[in-house]
Order: structure tokens, then sequence, then C-alpha cells
């Protein structure tokens, strides 16, 4: 694939770990549900190193009294792509517990593989804030263009991308579609089969987070 200046594949050993298990068929759904959790936390930490509102504060340690700098309240609203986007969210809330969501409801049409709208709930004035937009599978890049879109039209003018795996074919049509949003991807997987899943992949990311197969 070729490289994109919006587009960060994290290839961390800890990450790559953690998606080996993920990948594994005979992983539960509690462990599945749990490693999404992980590797989105892990993810967020770096996602958000530059470009995150911040406020200076005044701080009184035993010794002194020194200025620091702490995330601007109600700076950060995480949407998730419904469903399997959801399981990213605690993943951000561990380290930004105040954090509000907006849901974009999106399913794949099985034939056409185009994104079909069945939801859209986003918090009030999330044009001002830093929109971080989760799903774990970047597969042909439809659902995450689709999101994206939406929230453009909305006024949202400062978003960040995250997948857990991508395809190359996703990967490259949001990075083109989308150039002013930075698109963070742990894992850069090979390639779609026909019916549009990433390979090797994890399988459907929804089903094994809830278990509906
Ligand atoms: C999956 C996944 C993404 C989308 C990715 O959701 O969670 O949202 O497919 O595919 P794309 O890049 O080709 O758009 P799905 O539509 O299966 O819905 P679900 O989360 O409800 O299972
Ligand atoms: N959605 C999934 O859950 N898995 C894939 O491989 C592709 C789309």
């Amino acid at each position: 694939m070729k490289n994109y200046d919006n587009v960060t594949i994290f290839n961390h050993p800890l990450i790559k770990h953690k998606i080996a298990i993920l990948r594994n068929e005979k992983t539960s759904m509690k462990e599945f549900r749990e490693l999404i959790e992980e590797i989105t936390t892990l993810m967020t930490f770096e996602c958000l190193r530059e470009g995150v509102p911040t406020v200076e504060c005044q701080v009184t340690t035993p010794l002194e009294t020194c200025t620091q700098e702490m995330v601007k309240d109600n700076a950060i609203v995480i949407v998730p792509i419904l469903r399997a986007g959801l399981g990213m969210v605690n993943g951000i809330h561990v380290l930004f517990p105040s954090a509000r969501v907006g849901h974009i409801g999106l399913c794949r049409n099985e034939e056409t593989l185009e994104p079909m709208e069945y939801y859209c709930k986003l918090p009030d004035g999330i044009e001002d804030k830093l929109v971080l937009v989760v799903d774990p599978m970047l597969a042909t890049g439809g659902s995450a263009c689709d999101a994206i879109g939406q929230l453009k039209k909305r006024g949202c003018k400062d978003i960040k991308f995250m997948a857990v795996i991508g395809a190359p074919e996703g990967v490259q049509k949001v990075a083109e579609s989308h150039p002013d949003v930075p698109i963070y991807v742990s894992t850069l997987d090979r390639c779609l089969n026909e019916n549009g899943y990433i390979l090797p992949g994890l399988g459907d990311a929804g089903d094994r987070l809830f278990g509906t197969k």
C-alpha cells in the first residue's frame, strides 16, 4: 500500500501480541471484549499524543505552586460506529471517563457491501469538539467514510478515526476521501475476500463481541 501522510499503522509489539490472541477463533467472547478494550486504550494513548485541547492550571505541591497542563473538560467526544464500535468505548473511557458518546448506526448490505444508516444520535455542541470515531474493522472503508461524512455535515472539523484492523483497500479509501482526518490502525492486514471480510482478520467483530453467532 502507498504511504499516506494521514495514516498511522502502529505495529507495536504489545498490540501485536494482543491481536494474535484476538484473531484466534478459540478466544472467548469475554476475552475478545477485554482485548478490544485494552488495544483501544493503547491506541488512544498514542493517537492523542497531539491535538488534544489542554488548559493551564495552578497546582500546589508540598513544596511550591507550579503551572501544569490538563486536558480541557468536555473536549473529546467518542463516536462508535454501531455495533462493533461500541466494544471500543470503554477503552477510551478508562482514560477520559467524562467523554460524551455519540452513536452512528451503520450496517453493511451483505451483497453490495454499502453501509446503510439506521441510527444517529450525537451530543449537542459536537462540532467544536475533538471527535474520535471508532470501529474495530476497516474493510472496504464504506462505513468509516459514511460516518466521517455525516460528522462533517454536522460541522465537525476535528475528527480522528481509529480501527483495530484495517485492510489496504479500506485504509486507502478513507485516507484519500478524507485527507484531513488522521487515521490510526493498529495492524494492516493482507486484503479483503470476495465477501468483503478482512484476511486474515478476525471474522465478524460484532458477532464476536456480542455472541450473536
Ligand atoms: C462491520 C464493522 C464495520 C464495517 C466495516 O460492521 O464493524 O462497521 O463492517 O466494513 P466496511 O469498511 O466494508 O464498511 P457491520 O456492518 O457488519 O455491522 P455490525 O457491527 O452491526 O455487525
Ligand atoms: N466487518 C467485520 O466485522 N469483519 C470483517 O472482516 C469485515 C467487516
